[in-house]
């Protein structure tokens, strides 16, 4: 390709610099100025008067553009394809992101080593590390990595017209953060140099039908130039996260154009790669101690599926000063709400208390329906009194103390009953019919109406 001049263009304002500046000139914003690959400059009427075949294309009705057999390549590890939508989709581009170290080189050559067994050809271009330390990490998976051809190589030109060569069907790029375009002068994992590769293998990919999987780090605070800004360019956006200490790692996608997203998939970083965990909620209830006052279960909703988790608080005697209040997997806001409704509604005293909540294995409490098992687990450490080890907790408060019903009841509670647990405590007493208040898989659902009714669920 060859190399014309770049230009330095304002996001906010479009202003043109003739070279970077941190601060546009044009509206004065600050990093808004990004590199772009210079287009060759035609006037428009020349442009239009060319229509010489290359550049004249004709528009089609729909009704008779033939609908794709949309034909997918199953990678055999079953969580990965799940939260993919069913598999890779030719001519995809899909972003991988994560903390460095979380796993993503490792799950990738997996899923190629995977796919090569399954006759799909593949090809791994590192810009991270060389062929040999690649190797390494390859001898100690459980697949099988010798067909996986790899590409120690960061300048895309070169990546794509070797994929092209062995004529590759899925090509993994790791990382973003390391590949180049020649198009650009900028250094790699600059923005500029980043969004214009997502444009090229996405080119890349639709051309040739091939399918692209990008790695991208991310930092802790997910603000590096990297990810962020490819995630309108990408089909498909990946998320690897996981605690450092813990050793199981959530894949979820948070972007797909071929299928569902905020899907989970869990897997487990053994001594021989990531394993995939079918069954999640038995990981995050963990070693459920029987009888522990400060714990309540709830049931999330996963995307699609249910999964069952601990809720861990804590209500300490506070020393001087304001109390503490300490939320890890919640948003403190929603805790500092919660405390309130039980102190004004349910008659719970916590304003001399230092309160810590924390949910197990990593997982975060987005959706309200949480609410019920937090402030039991509140009430619980408060009165150091347990609640019962075979409840769950579902339901949504309000401000006033209402506890309102969940979203998919069903399938929350099937999942509870297959998991041992016999009562589900939660909101939505008056609105289910006799046939749903009844048994759902060998689980009983005990309605509550208010915050108040809380207290007398303990230890029952
Ligand atoms: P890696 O895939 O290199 O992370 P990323 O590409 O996201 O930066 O993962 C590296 C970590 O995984 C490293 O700490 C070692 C660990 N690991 C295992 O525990 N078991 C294994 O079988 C492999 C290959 C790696
Ligand atoms: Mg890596």
């Amino acid at each position: 390709m060859s190399r014309g001049r770049s230009t330095y263009r304002c996001a906010e304002c479009g202003h043109d610099h003739p070279k970077w500046v941190g601060r546009c000139e044009g509206c004065d914003a600050w990093n808004t100025v990004a590199e772009e690959a210079a287009v060759p400059s035609l006037s428009t009427s020349r442009r239009w008067a060319l229509g010489d075949g290359s550049t004249s294309v004709r528009p089609t009705p729909l009704g008779e553009v033939a609908p794709s057999r949309l034909t997918r390549w199953m990678t055999g590890l079953p969580e990965f394809d799940f939260v993919m939508g069913g598999g890779i989709v030719p001519g995809s581009l899909t972003l991988l992101g994560g903390e460095p170290g979380i796993g993503k080189s490792t799950i990738l050559l997996q899923v190629l080593a995977r796919l090569e067994a399954a006759g799909v050809r593949t090809l791994y271009a590192s810009g991270e590390e060389s062929p040999e330390q690649v190797r390494l990490r390859a001898d100690r998976l459980e697949e099988t990595v010798d067909p996986v051809l790899v590409l120690a190589d960061t300048r895309l030109e070169a990546i794509i017209s070797a994929a092209a060569q062995v004529e590759a069907r899925v090509l993994v790029v790791d990382s973003i953060q390391t590949a180049f375009t020649d198009a650009l002068e900028g250094a790699p994992g600059s923005v500029g140099q980043v969004r214009e590769s997502a444009a090229l293998l996405m080119r890349f990919a639709k051309a040739s039908g091939t399918a692209v999987i990008l790695v991208g780090h991310v930092t802790k605070g997910g603000n590096i130039a990297g990810p962020k800004t490819m995630e309108h360019i990408v089909d498909t956006v990946l998320y690897f996260e996981g605690e450092a200490v813990l050793d199981f790692r959530l894949l979820r996608a948070t972007k797909n154009r071929f299928g569902s997203v905020d899907e989970l998939g869990v897997f487990s970083m053994s001594q021989r790669g990531l394993v995939p965990v079918p069954n999640p909620s038995s990981i995050f209830l963990g070693v459920r101690g029987r009888n522990a006052p400060g714990t309540a279960v709830t049931a999330l909703m996963e995307g699609s599926r249910p999964v069952l988790v601990e809720i861990q608080a804590l209500a300490s005697a506070s020393g001087f000063g304001t109390p503490q209040r300490v939320a890890a997997g919640l948003d403190p806001k929603r805790l500092a709400v919660l405390l309130a409704i039980l102190e004004r509604r349910g008659g719970a005293e916590f304003a001399s208390k230092d309160v810590f909540v924390q949910v197990t294995g990593g997982l975060k409490l987005t959706e309200p329906g949480a609410d019920l098992a937090i402030a039991a687990a509140l009430l619980s450490s408060l009165g150091d009194t347990p609640t019962p080890s075979d409840a769950i907790y579902l339901g949504e408060l309000s401000l006033s103390g209402e506890i309102r019903p969940t979203t998919a009841l069903d399938r929350r509670l099937a999942e509870a009953g297959r998991l041992g647990f016999r009562r589900a405590f939660g909101g939505g007493a008056t609105t289910l019919t006799p046939r749903d208040a009844g048994v759902t898989a060998g689980i009983q659902h005990v309605g509550l109406e208010h915050v108040d009714e809380l207290a007398a669920t303990l230890a029952r």
